[in-house]
């Protein structure tokens, strides 16, 4: 399966290229494709530093180039640039590409961490990417409650779940595979992606939890 990281060259798409290298092969998009090479070649350093061999590939491109190209499409970019990337990658996608957002619509203010779509009275991230997809039920919400930091770092043991969004099964099932692939993570499925934002507004109810309560390393476990 080729899995496509529009933004790939941040912290999100580095932890979610170590982690699938290992059985798929991985495209880093960026704006500039010259810097999508250059972490593609990092990655795949890091990957087979941390892994020994690794069975699939990482290579870098621009963002138009990732999204024709894949069959799993991550948007690993900033909530306030959702129009401007997914008006032009979005429209290039395969009619059977599963987009994934793990977009957080987030802002540090004086209280703490908030929740833009209700601090700004905003839309949330899956209403937003939803606006620019050709096949809506292909579009799957899920990852907002990893860090970065712990799919960075291979000897971390993980034991989370990650909550899941969608409407259509089958890209809900991809998605579930892929979560399954990292040890110690587990799908939850929480229903259609309009529930989306109880998925994503996790993220600062956690961050918040970890930083007045000194927590290392939160995440969500339901037991
Ligand atoms: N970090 C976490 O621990 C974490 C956890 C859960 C969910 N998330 C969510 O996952 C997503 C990615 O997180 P991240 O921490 O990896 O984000 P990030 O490092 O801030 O940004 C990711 C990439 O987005 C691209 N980007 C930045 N500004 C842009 C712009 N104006 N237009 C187009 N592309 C732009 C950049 O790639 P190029 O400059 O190479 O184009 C950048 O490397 C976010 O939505 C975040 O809310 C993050």
């Amino acid at each position: 399966m080729k899995i496509g990281i529009i933004g790939g060259t941040g912290g999100m798409g580095k932890g979610f290229a170590l982690r699938w290298s290992q059985n798929h092969d991985i495209i880093i998009g960026s704006r500039d494709a010259e810097r999508a090479s250059q972490s593609a070649t990092e990655f795949t350093n890091l990957a087979k530093e941390a892994f020994g061999e690794i069975k699939g590939t990482i290579s870098g491109k621009d963002n138009v180039s990732v999204a024709k190209e894949s069959d799993v499409l991550i948007l690993s970019i900033p909530y306030e640039h959702i129009d401007s990337v997914c008006s032009v990658v979005l429209p290039e996608i395969k009619d059977s590409c599963v987009v994934v957002s793990p977009i957080v619509p987030m802002t540090k203010t004086d209280v703490g961490f908030e929740f833009i779509p209700i601090k700004e009275n905003k839309p949330f991230s899956y209403q937003l990417v939803l606006n620019h997809m050709k096949n809506k039920s292909k579009l799957v919400s899920a990852f907002h409650v990893i860090s970065e930091k712990k799919l960075v770092n291979p000897t971390l043991k993980l034991n989370y779940d990650i909550f899941v969004c969608g409407d259509d099964d089958e890209s809900v099932q991809v998605v579930n595979g892929l979560i399954n692939e990292i040890k110690g993570l587990r799908p939850i499925y929480l229903g259609p992606g309009e529930l989306s934002y109880l998925s994503e507004i996790s993220t600062p109810l956690l961050l918040n939890a970890m930083i007045r309560n000194k927590i290392k390393n939160p995440g969500i476990k339901i037991v």
